[in-house]
């Protein structure tokens, strides 16, 4: 069984926003103040984030991501993924996380059934690392990703998002690291959410100039990953890592999109920069049963628009924070 929108994209994958607190404050994501998370008990709980799974898998979702926010600064996350991996059809768990609890938290997620982490690394100075977090410990996020390493949560993909005059001399040195060790290292253009202060176009580095700097070091070779998302990606001759570009700016990846987002607050959201949202935790805590959360969520899939507009030089919608929506 699949399910399929309008524009005959298959969607399997489904996003998970576990809270929208955060223990850093990355300035590319947040204002410096920081943004006033959700009461605890406006966040759907992990019995309704498993019920939703479950209905979802019901209509061919088979991976699903857990986000934040940070999700790790959630309780007992290890619950939820046990809960998740226990639904009949899920068939790939994975984490997106700053890293800096992971050390904690990577045996016991890996027991529970998660399968892989993704991690958001922007500098490997940890000065440069701390002021860009506004606080974070580059040692913690090391520590992390050995312990993720142990524990088989692999591939371990590095999401860096290179900032015009900030980190973006850079570049060249994440692109090394692929060259040794078996990371995946994603390159990612910087998105005008949230942080209105700093994004610019001149702020965002493309792709093509970023491939462009890390073609110093070899010829990048195109490499196909089965269900890659929206990441397109290559390898060095030789290199034990891969090489991963994610270019929201400059390309849609929306033809290809397979995904639905669910928020920490317990809206189905189809598309990323659509700011349409189908609330599923109203019905749900006035006792709707499955088959009517079930036509939310056809209805979600039927939302989704077959794409973005891709911003333009004269035009630029400012998003919520990844955070809010899920990053
Ligand atoms: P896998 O490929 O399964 O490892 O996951 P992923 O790349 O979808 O997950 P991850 O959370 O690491 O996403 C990396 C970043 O890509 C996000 O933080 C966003 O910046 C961006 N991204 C992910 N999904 C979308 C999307 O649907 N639309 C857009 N525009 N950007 C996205
Ligand atoms: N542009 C691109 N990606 C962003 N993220 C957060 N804010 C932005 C932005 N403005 C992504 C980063 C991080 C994840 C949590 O959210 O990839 O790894
Ligand atoms: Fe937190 Fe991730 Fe946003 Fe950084 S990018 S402030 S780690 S949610």
């Amino acid at each position: 069984m699949d399910i399929r929108d309008k524009y005959d994209r298959v969607i399997d994958y489904m996003r998970i926003s576990v809270t929208d607190r955060c223990n850093l404050r990355c300035i590319y994501c947040m204002p410096f103040e920081g943004i006033r998370p959700i009461g605890y008990k406006s966040l759907l709980g992990y019995e309704e984030i498993t019920r939703v799974v479950t209905i979802a898998a019901g209509l061919g979702v088979r991976k699903v991501r857990i986000t934040g926010g940070e999700p790790l600064v959630r309780r007992n996350l290890p619950f939820l993924v046990e809960s998740i991996s226990a639904v009949e059809g899920i068939e790939d768990i994975s984490l997106t996380t700053n890293g800096q609890a992971l050390k904690r938290h990577a045996r016991a997620l890996a027991d529970a059934g998660l399968k892989r982490v993704n991690v958001s690394l922007d500098s490997l100075y940890p000065e440069r690392y701390r002021e860009i977090t506004r606080g974070g410990d580059i040692d913690e996020v090391f520590k992390g990703i050995f312990e993720a390493e142990r524990a088989g949560l692999e591939p371990i993909k590095i999401n860096m998002i290179p900032l015009r005059g900030i980190n973006d001399d850079e570049v060249e040195d994440f692109g090394r690291l692929t060259v040794n060790t078996s990371l995946h290292v994603r390159f990612i253009e910087f998105m005008p959410t949230g942080s209105r202060d700093l994004w610019s176009w001149d702020r965002c580095v493309s792709t093509e100039e970023i491939k462009g700097r890390v073609s110093k070091i070899g010829p990048l070779l195109p490499v196909k990953i089965r269900k890659s998302g929206p990441a397109r990606y290559f390898r060095f001759e030789g290199a034990s890592g891969v090489i991963g570009f994610i270019s929201p700016m400059t390309h849609h990846f929306c033809e290809s999109c397979n995904r639905l987002r669910l928020t920490s607050e317990g809206t189905l959201r189809p598309c990323l920069f659509s700011e349409t949202e189908i609330d599923l935790k109203a019905p749900m805590r006035r006792g709707s049963t499955d088959k009517e959360v079930e036509r939310l969520l056809r209805l979600a899939v039927q939302s989704k628009p077959e794409r973005h507009s891709i911003p333009s030089e004269q035009h630029v919608d400012y998003l919520k924070p990844l955070s809010k929506i899920g990053g």
